[in-house]
């Protein structure tokens, strides 16, 4: 069974956005998919809610208390999408139930400042040390051709971490979300520059780079 969480402590970040289209991905994929909501704001069940009964089935476990008991057998994919302000002891307990870990960064200054004290902590956790998990970075609603985005894409560079890719700004993932599907779904036509986008995510999550 494999463990994605996507997790920074910088709210707004796309880590919701990011849980719900790697479930959605995994799921057409034909995998058992089960997506673990860490968060109060619960997005990433809100999101289940909405889902088509047409669409490829995904589990939905609610809170961290629980941990992931509430997660089938038989399940291939676990996603979680973890809480904002996750940090101490809270961010350590998170990080035992993660093999992999995506971190969402925005085109922002505080953002980036932010990523880089959340980095550091996980960096110090006894799990990173003994090579328990994997982080990746992903550039999220960038504009390409501003200069924030020039910033974003050479601080990623920069970072011990994988900088897996940058995902650009688009209502797609806004229609996705409310329609319970994954940009996935959406037809070719209109989500075509993400899929592209999000072809090294997959690829990095696929490979062994992402597992410890
Ligand atoms: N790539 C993107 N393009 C457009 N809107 C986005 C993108 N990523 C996230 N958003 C929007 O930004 C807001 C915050 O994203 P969300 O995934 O909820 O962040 P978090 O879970 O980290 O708080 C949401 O309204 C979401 O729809
Ligand atoms: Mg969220």
């Amino acid at each position: 069974m494999r463990h994605i969480m996507v997790l920074n402590a910088k709210g707004g970040c796309g880590k919701s956005t990011l849980a719900t289209n790697i479930a959605g991905f995994y799921a057409d994929e034909g995998k058992v998919v089960a997506l673990a909501d860490y968060d109060s704001q619960c997005s990433s069940l809100d999101w289940l809610s909405l889902r088509p009964g047409s669409a490829p089935k995904i589990e939905g476990v609610k809170g961290f208390d629980s941990g992931l008991k509430g997660v089938s057998r038989g399940t291939d994919v676990v996603v979680i999408d973890a809480p904002a302000r996750s940090h101490g002891k809270e961010l350590t307990d998170l990080l035992n139930h993660a093999d992999t870990v995506v971190v969402p960064v925005l085109p922002s200054t505080i953002d980036m400042r932010a990523t880089t004290r959340f980095l550091k902590e996980i960096y110090a956790s006894g799990r990173y040390k003994r090579k328990q998990i994997k982080v990746g970075l992903v550039g999220n609603r960038v504009r390409e051709k501003t200069l924030i985005f020039d910033e974003l894409d050479a601080y990623l560079e920069k970072q011990r971490s994988t900088y897996v890719a940058s995902l650009r700004e688009a209502q797609n993932y806004v229609r996705a979300y409310t329609r319970g599907l994954s940009i996935f779904d959406l037809p070719e036509y209109l989500a075509w520059p993400d899929w592209e986008q999000w072809h090294p995510v997959v690829e990095w999550l696929d490979s062994k780079r992402s597992r410890p």
